[in-house]
């Protein structure tokens, strides 16, 4: 990680020594993510604890201070140098880059949530100024955490479906979040719509798997407005296997089958990819018998998301420690981010229900 200007060169931000403690943890963003996912996770990890906890409005902090027995809150991240290691970043999406980068200068080290950032420039930035600052910058996509999302991509990655002929993914959940604000509703602070949002955790997977992608169509039903159904037609650089095509279906206004199905030469595969603990079904091909079965590690059970949680957390304390890259570093959060800007910059309207209008005389079906 090169050194940077403002600061001499290949000299680090003094930042206190980690290795004998846990890392002590900012939260910035005491909202919905942070009450039911990042608090509880912390509270089981080994590493790191939560130190402070920041939110523009001081009484979400205090509450949730005094819920996880946190001792410290703030209403302004810009006062966290010298007092955390490193942060958790949670705030509505368009404020992701600033926050991040600020708190980077400082000489902490963040995970931001997803999507990493609303622009491309914004990641790059990002990754800029944790180089700079010689930080560690981790993205949360915590699916990459559950047992069954390792266990496809070796699968796929080892050729047991033989040359991938063509995928298919199908998302749809219709939202049941308690969100604190309407952050998510607004396109200047949610930056875009379900695909933005759900669709960072799915395409990412997709990617993780197969390999980056080379080509995208995409259609949705924004117009003016955040999407809220989108398909896009994709193609993904598969590493030996070549290009493989596919298409991809997100909702959040009806639900879907949640599942990926994968269609090798030698046999196919078919996935849930909404749950930590999915069954994975696989098919050889011209057989009529299929092997269905759950991800496991030797001696292990089926996994939640508070576990991902926690292995994601425990993942970047190590990072921190160990000076090393987090399992999710931001270049394949900008990389995601980049699919994002494609596909927006290439929208065409999905065919919607009542863009079909009868002509005269036709009945309404
Ligand atoms: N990884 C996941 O599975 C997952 C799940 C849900 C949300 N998220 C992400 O987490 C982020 C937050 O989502 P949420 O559902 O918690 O939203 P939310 O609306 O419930 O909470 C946002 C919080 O940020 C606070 N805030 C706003 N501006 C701030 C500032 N400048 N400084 C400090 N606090 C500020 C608000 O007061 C609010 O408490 C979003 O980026 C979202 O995409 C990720």
């Amino acid at each position: 990680m090169p050194a940077t200007a403002g600061r001499a060169p290949g000299a680090e931000p003094e930042r206190m020594e980690t290795n004998d403690r846990k890392l002590r943890l900012a939260v910035v963003g005491c909202g919905a993510v942070a009450a039911i996912h990042h608090l509880p996770a912390i509270s089981l990890c080994r590493s790191a604890e939560a130190a402070v906890l920041v939110d523009a409005d001081a009484g979400r902090a205090r509450d949730l201070a005094a819920r996880f027995g946190v001792a410290e809150t703030a209403t302004d991240h810009r006062s966290l140098a010298g007092r955390v290691d490193a942060a958790i970043v949670a705030v509505p999406n368009s404020l992701h880059a600033a926050v991040t980068i600020e708190l980077l200068r400082q000489g902490v080290h963040v995970l931001v949530e997803k999507p990493m950032a609303v622009t491309v420039p914004e990641c790059d930035a990002m990754i800029a100024a944790a180089e700079a600052a010689r930080a560690v910058l981790a993205v949360g996509l915590e699916f990459r955490f559950f047992d069954f999302s390792l266990l496809v991509r070796n699968l796929l990655r080892d050729g047991l479906l033989g040359k991938i002929r063509r995928f298919e993914m199908h998302l749809g959940v219709i939202p049941r979040w308690p969100f604190a604000t309407d952050f998510l509703l607004r396109k200047e602070t949610a930056g875009g719509g379900v695909l933005a949002d759900l669709g960072v955790h799915v395409l990412d997977l997709l990617l993780w798997w197969l390999g980056d992608w080379a080509d995208v169509e995409y259609r949705d039903d924004a117009q003016g407005g955040l999407e809220s159904d989108c398909e896009l037609l994709l193609a993904c650089r598969s590493g030996e296997t070549g290009t493989v095509r596919g298409t991809v279906e997100i909702s959040r206004t009806h639900n879907l089958s949640n599942s990926c199905f994968f269609e090798g030469e030698r046999a196919s595969l078919e996935v849930g990819i909404w749950d930590p603990d999915p069954e994975i079904r696989l098919l050889l091909a011209d057989r009529e018998v299929v092997l269905a079965g759950r991800a496991r590690r030797p001696g292990g059970s089926g996994i939640s998301f508070r576990d991902a949680f926690v292995r994601q957390i425990e993942d970047f304390a190590a990072a921190v420690r160990e000076r090393r890259e987090p399992f999710v570093p931001g270049r394949e959060g900008r990389r995601i981010q980049a699919l994002i800007a494609a596909c927006y910059d290439r929208r065409q309207l999905l065919e919607l229900p009542w863009s079909v209008i009868p002509t005269c005389g036709e009945p309404v079906s």
